[in-house]
């Protein structure tokens, strides 16, 4: 795809998401005026603004947006303009109810709220597009564009919808999958509980059943669904590309919380500039900084490799958690330059100014409702200042040698149930360990199984339920090839319908399963080594004599079997390791994989990445998470003070130093 992958923005993005329609048109100028004190530089524009461009069907109102856009430029303030279908407005609705999404027990759901739309509804489909070339044809041109941003956070609170237009369009998906019926119910396994399909109206979204539905009907109906929104992105994007070529284009995607109901990997392929939208979450196995740098690292391998964009986060609470956690004074800036350190060319937030009314008024903003006289204020334009500081990282990049895989069908299978254990939650495992990694020093990478591996010298497989046939070809090539991989529990039990095929690892491994052994909630194992397990026991026996036993069950369901084995490069876990047991495995597997690891936040509070420009300049973030000063051994500038680095770190503090070409090697 030729269309740029970066804002046209100079240096860092920095701003927010800017809804001037929920203030009188006097505040407009003193929105410009305080960005630029701030030094914003890009605000996105229009997300929620359809019932205000389009009031009636075909009736456009564009004056507002056109002062806004130039009062912007004006104030050389760039923009990243919405194509405003996020939330279909309330004449729409009620003149198309069929584009209003159905739940899985029939409930239509109705409009009041936001993005109430079937991702499969024509009258919704036809509705976006014709918003999208509208604004596409009246602001291709207009000096303040930086890019588009499509639609927002697809599948944020409606991923799915199970009405009669899905059921349609799912089956039109299915055809085009598996030809035949067949085929469909060998997929499916439905000579199970007399499921055969002999005809294709009988085939449905797994609407509300008496009890479990089929798996694989499920795990297609999430496959199709996330097809079916990637196809309503596309559309807006071929039109943007049409209408405005060369300017480009995103959708913000959630690479924090957990968030799985759209295949990234297959979606980032039709994305030219990669965003996310990032909310540290307060009740977290993570803390904040284990929190950003997942999603950070997940966000760059979506873009593979490249920049990308934090399109959102928040200057401070957010206003939709049990309890909205202030944030302590001084770490707005830490918790930014966590994204930017790990590839992010800017720092966005939502939102510029804290509403007054709506279901978001206690939503932070840049612009706190306590005004500019605020500690919260001058932090925002501190962190303007050292972003202005730092724009020569714009357009590094990160180097790991290490990768963890994450990947979003065996997430569906393995988290639908019945399983062997609810408790073997997939997503939450993937990030554990990553942040067991970054505990340890370690720079990760997070890609899909089905990317290139080669360039890794170790492969976390910490969670992969499913593997369809092709990737265990892919796994064994890798490691032929030198590549160390390290298997978590529960691995390739599945292919990709989801049918038990329980063998396809036993050459790399060298074992073969017996039996699962889940544990109880709060039950541990011990292993020999002074290991501990828990939630998840496998009783399995070597095969194989070049299969080396590390450590045994010492005790729990597989007791005296392997528990942690090494076979040349593969390591393998039958059990989830506790957090110490799985810090010192990690340790020892980095050893003998030569993974770089400085001294990692684990012990010293102290992050460190490097990002590297092609013409080989490098700069080294130091984020003290700490409580304590530290001294850091490190020389060089630091672009935020201009000065040359102390060699000392504040509690809390950071630091960004260009590194000599002596410091890289
Ligand atoms: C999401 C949305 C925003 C806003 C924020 C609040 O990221 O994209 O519109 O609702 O959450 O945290």
């Amino acid at each position: 795809m030729s269309t740029p992958a970066a804002p046209r923005v100079n240096g860092l993005c920095f701003g927010g998401d800017y809804n001037p329609e929920q203030w009188p048109e006097h505040v407009w100028a003193e929105d410009v005026a305080l960005m630029r004190e701030a030094g914003v530089t890009l605000v996105s524009l229009g997300i929620f603004s359809w019932a205000w461009l389009e009031p009636a069907e075909g009736r456009y109102e564009f004056g507002w947006l056109d002062r806004i856009m130039d009062l912007l430029h004006e104030g050389g303030i760039k923009v990243d303009l919405a194509t405003a279908t996020a939330a279909p407005p309330p004449w729409f609705s009620l003149r198309y109810p069929e584009s209003l999404p159905v739940d899985a027990n029939g409930v239509r759901l109705i409009w009041g709220s936001r993005q109430a739309y079937c991702p499969s509804s024509v009258a919704y489909r036809e509705g976006a597009k014709r918003l999208t070339r509208a604004l596409a044809e009246r602001y291709a041109r207009h000096p303040a564009l930086a890019m588009w941003h499509v639609n927002n956070e697809y599948a944020c609170h409606v991923a799915f919808c199970y009405c009669d237009a899905s059921a349609a369009a799912f089956r039109v998906w299915l055809r085009a999958r598996y030809g035949d019926l067949d085929k469909l119910n060998e997929a499916w396994g439905t000579a199970f509980w007399s499921q055969r399909y002999t005809d294709w109206a009988e085939v449905m979204p797994p609407r509300a059943t008496p009890t479990w539905h089929n798996p694989t009907q499920v795990l297609d109906f999430k496959r199709f669904s996330s097809d079916a929104l990637l196809e309503l992105f596309t559309a807006e994007r071929d039109i943007l590309h049409s209408v405005a070529p060369g300017t480009p284009v995103t959708t913000n995607f959630m690479t924090g919380g957990g968030f799985d109901k759209l295949d990234y990997w297959a979606w980032a392929r039709e994305i030219p500039l990669i965003s996310t939208d990032h909310y540290v979450i307060g009740v977290s196995p993570q803390t904040p900084a284990e929190q950003i740098a997942f999603s950070a690292d997940f966000t760059r391998g979506l873009a593979g490799g490249a920049p990308w964009l934090l399109m959102e986060h928040s200057p401070g609470a957010v206003n939709w958690q049990p309890v909205n956690l202030a944030r302590e004074p001084g770490r707005m800036l830490r918790d930014a330059l966590g994204h930017v350190a790990r590839g992010s060319d800017g720092v966005m937030f939502f939102q510029w100014r804290a509403s007054r009314a709506g279901a978001e008024k206690w939503h932070a903003g840049m612009v706190p409702h306590a005004g500019i006289d605020t500690p919260h204020w001058r932090e925002v334009v501190g962190l303007g200042e050292a972003l202005r500081n730092l724009a020569p990282v714009a357009g590094c990049t990160v180097t790991a040698d290490l990768a963890i895989v994450l990947d979003f069908d065996s997430i569906w299978a393995q988290e639908a149930p019945p399983q062997p254990s609810r408790l073997m939650t997939a997503f939450a495992e993937i990030r554990r360990w990553h942040a067991a990694a970054w505990r340890l020093g370690a720079t990760i990478d997070v890609v899909s199984p089905g990317s290139d591996l080669s360039r890794y010298r170790a492969v976390l497989v910490p969670s992969l339920y499913l593997l369809a046939d092709g990737g265990v070809g892919a796994l064994e090539s890798y490691v032929e090839d030198g590549g160390t991989l390290v298997v978590g529990p529960y691995a390739a039990a599945v292919d990709e319908h989801d049918h038990v095929a329980l063998h396809r690892l036993n050459r790399l491994l060298g074992h073969r399963l017996l039996e699962f052994a889940p544990l109880l909630e709060g039950q541990t194992v011990s292993l020999s080594g002074g290991y501990t397990g828990h939630t998840w026991a496998e009783s399995r026996e070597t095969v194989d004599a070049a299969t080396e036993i590390i450590a045994s069950f010492a005790d729990g369901p597989a007791s005296g079997r392997p528990a942690m084995t090494r076979r040349g490069g593969v390591w393998w876990l039958g059990t989830r390791l506790a957090e110490p047991s799985l810090e010192s495995f990690l340790t020892g597997v980095f050893a003998q994989a030569g993974i770089s690891v400085y001294d990692g936040p684990g012990t010293t509070g102290v992050e460190r990445v490097i990002r590297q420009s092609a013409d080989g300049s490098a700069y080294l973030f130091l984020l003290n998470h700490g409580d304590d000063p530290t001294a850091v051994d490190a020389q060089g500038v630091d672009l935020l003070t201009g000065a040359t680095f102390t060699g000392h770190l504040a509690a809390g503090g950071v630091a960004v130093i260009r590194l000599t070409a002596e410091e890289k090697n």
